[in-house]
């Protein structure tokens, strides 16, 4: 007897732990649940910033479930739309001028949002200082990723070089598929001018990452 309702317990475990994944809703519905909870309590009146909620096809395949590995197609499909995402200056001239592109390097300012608002500036910064080390002796640097210090000085300044590194300062994912380096030229955040500039400031000889 004892042994019996020793079974129909065990049995119940089971029936119990089945029936509350039916009452609660799977990974995929609570994240697009949270989604449209973010979505509608962020009242922004700018499209310019209610667009910032939309998911481009890259950015959807890196924001896989539970941060899940990418297949090696989709990493080779985000490179290929982050390849297909370059536009290069209308002067064809990729390297510009570094002290242009120093100023840019510091400079975090652009596309915030203030009040609700999206800033409106002239010509947005370019933010490298808030995730990489510069020019060697200053403190206040970001460390989310490598430090480009001596970056033309390992590299020279060849075209190979100058092209590499404007596609990357464009579209981080040419390089590295879903990398928390945003894109800065396909988002429309730097021109290709200005991303030239930056070019000239991470290769060029006389630029202060490489001579001090
Ligand atoms: C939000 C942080 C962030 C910002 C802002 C950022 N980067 Fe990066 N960057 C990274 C990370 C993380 C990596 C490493 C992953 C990768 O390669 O994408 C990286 C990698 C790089 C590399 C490749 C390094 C190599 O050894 O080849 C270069 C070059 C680079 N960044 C330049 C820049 C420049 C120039 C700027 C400003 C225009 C900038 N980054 C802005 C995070 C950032």
């Amino acid at each position: 007897m004892r042994k019996t309702r020793w079974k129909w317990t065990m049995l119940g475990v089971p029936v119990s732990i089945a029936a509350g994944c039916v009452t609660y809703p799977d990974q995929a519905t609570t994240r697009e649940m949270t989604e449209q909870m973010v979505s509608a309590s962020f009242s922004a009146p700018a499209p310019a910033l209610l667009k910032r909620l939309q998911q481009d096809p890259s950015q959807q395949i890196c924001s896989k479930l539970g941060g899940a590995q990418l297949t090696q197609d989709e990493a080779a499909q985000v490179v290929k739309l982050a390849r297909d995402s370059i536009k290069f200056p209308a002067s064809g001239k990729l390297v510009g001028d570094w002290k242009v592109g120093d100023q840019l390097a510091h400079d975090g300012a652009g596309d915030r949002i203030q009040f609700g608002r999206l800033e409106q500036r002239k010509g947005n910064g370019a933010l490298c200082q808030n995730c990489h080390a510069l020019e060697p002796g200053e403190i206040n640097v970001g460390n989310v990723g490598p430090p480009l210090t001596g970056y033309g000085l390992q590299r020279g300044n060849s075209e190979a070089i100058a092209k590499y590194t404007y596609e990357k300062i464009y579209n981080a994912w040419t390089v590295f598929p879903c990398s928390n380096m945003p894109r800065l030229g396909a988002t429309g955040h730097l021109t290709p001018e200005q991303i030239t500039h930056l070019v000239a400031y991470l290769i060029d000889p006389q630029s202060p990452l490489n001579t001090k």
